[in-house]
């Protein structure tokens, strides 16, 4: 159902002028943004002032893993508000444990521990100190095409340019290639040379720095704002066998792949592979109420039996949070959200996305799984030259502009980062959402044609 959009642009105006005047954004040069007044959202949309109605193929930041405003989870988190709003983290409440038994139900092997944060960075920064302490041991290895956050040890295991502002280079990370043929760092041309050479490529590197420096290598299950680069087969369980025997504690983060993205609860189901802590964050509540944590597997929680855990935060396992987080999980449940993502992904996003490929110069490949697919947009098909410079800017990144433009004029809302556009909608977006979505990447994508020779 389209939700029925009333413009106001007056209020719009209004709630521009006071952001603009107060609101200092994420990632941006505050003078140089511009951006949209929202009104409201339901489902897979949203719409603006104007009467503007977008389909969100971002999810907010791939986050609204049940689309917004789910009725079941809105009442929840308002019950909790009633019932009891906020708890202090040192007491059992029934939601937190709750929250806490459903995801680790959930989580791979004897992932059974859950430590709640507000987000993904604070996950990620605890899974690296519990690791460090396990351990005994400093050094993280970390991929380059990977995002793991924006606080201090996140955004330097970070790979992105998100980094650089902030890479003290003394974090104790080092960065390696993880496998992705279609750009393989190892020239490879098969999946199978892609994944030997990856494997040995992390040998070598933790042969030269020192096994016995080493706490962990943490990996994104299938790399997300990086370009979705669903490992090949044989990778993730390498790494395992390299992690056990160098006595490595292995990070799984699925802050964004985690709860049904992939068309699995976990992406780590895909592959076969326990790691030994696992972050999530976003969809474990479709991002209603901030919450993350990580999974901790039986012996490293056994480090911190008689030992205390040196971590803390004032709002771990906040009650709204983790009662959004119930509800969600049960919502997923019941409405075979996870089963419908795989379903969608396979039977129309993927197959529709493919089809735009053959018909678009710009398209040089599209990968992906579930409801986590990455179109590669290129100059050129032969020689994969990306259609934008790495971290182009201003009128270098016009092609990514123009393309962007021309999808919000076609009703929908992008994710792009650099040169690709994600096509990530919620876990239970319709066929019809789907087609509709297709429809307006076939007329942007036309626009991102005109760039390429
Ligand atoms: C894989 C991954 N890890 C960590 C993070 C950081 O999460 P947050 O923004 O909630 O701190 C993100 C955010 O996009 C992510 O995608």
């Amino acid at each position: 159902m389209t939700p029925h959009v009333e413009p106001d642009p007056q209020a719009g105006a209004a709630v521009k002028a006071a952001d603009r005047a107060h609101v200092f954004h994420s990632w941006s040069a505050q003078g140089l943004i511009d951006p949209l007044a929202v009104a409201g959202a339901e489902g897979s949309y949203f719409w603006d002032y104007d009467g503007n109605r977008y389909l969100d193929f971002t999810s907010g930041l791939v986050y609204t893993n049940i689309g917004y405003q789910h009725p079941r989870v809105v009442a929840a988190i308002q019950e909790q508000a009633a019932k009891l709003t906020t708890f202090a983290p040192a007491f059992a409440i029934d939601v937190r444990s709750e929250a806490a038994r459903l995801i680790a139900e959930r989580t791979p092997g004897d992932l059974d521990k859950i430590f709640f944060t507000n987000g993904g960075a604070e996950a990620v920064e605890n899974a690296v100190r519990m690791a460090r302490l396990h351990t005994g041991r400093h050094k993280v290895l970390s991929a380059f095409r990977s995002y793991h956050g924006a606080t201090s040890t996140a955004i330097n295991l970070t790979g992105d340019p998100r980094r650089w502002a902030s890479d003290t280079g003394s974090a104790g990370v080092v960065r390696f290639w993880a496998p992705f043929l279609y750009r393989s760092p190892f020239y490879a041309t098969t999946e199978e040379q892609e994944c030997e050479r990856a494997l040995a490529h992390l040998e070598d590197t933790i042969a030269f720095e020192g096994p016995a420096t080493i706490a962990a290598i943490i990996l994104e299950t299938v790399p997300g704002t990086a370009g979705i680069m669903t490992p090949p087969p044989g990778y993730l369980a390498g790494v395992r066998e390299i992690c056990d025997r160098y006595g490595i504690v292995f990070v799984l983060d699925e802050v964004m792949a985690g709860f049904g993205r992939t068309g699995k609860w976990f992406a780590a189901e895909h592959f076969d592979v326990v790691p030994d802590l696992l972050t999530f964050a976003k969809g474990v509540n479709s991002g209603y109420v901030p919450l993350g944590g990580v999974a901790i597997s039986a012996e490293i929680a056994a480090t911190f039996d008689k030992r205390p855990y040196p971590g803390g935060l004032t709002y771990s396992g906040h009650p709204l949070a983790c009662a959004a987080a119930v509800a969600t999980i049960q919502v997923m449940e019941d409405e075979k959200v996870v089963e419908h993502a795989a379903h969608i992904g396979e039977t129309v996003l993927g197959p529709g996305l493919r089809e735009l490929a053959e018909r678009h110069p710009s398209v040089g490949e599209v990968r992906g799984l579930g409801v986590f697919w990455a179109l590669d947009l290129v100059k050129n098909k032969e020689t994969r030259e990306p259609l934008v410079p790495y971290n182009a800017a201003g009128e270098a990144n016009t092609p990514m502009a123009a393309f962007g433009a021309a999808a919000k004029k076609h009703g929908l809302w992008p994710f792009i980062n650099m040169n690709r556009t994600h096509a990530v909608p919620a876990c239970n977006v319709s066929e019809a959402e789907v087609k509709e979505g297709l429809a307006a990447l076939d007329a942007a994508l036309g626009v991102a044609d005109e760039h390429t020779a």
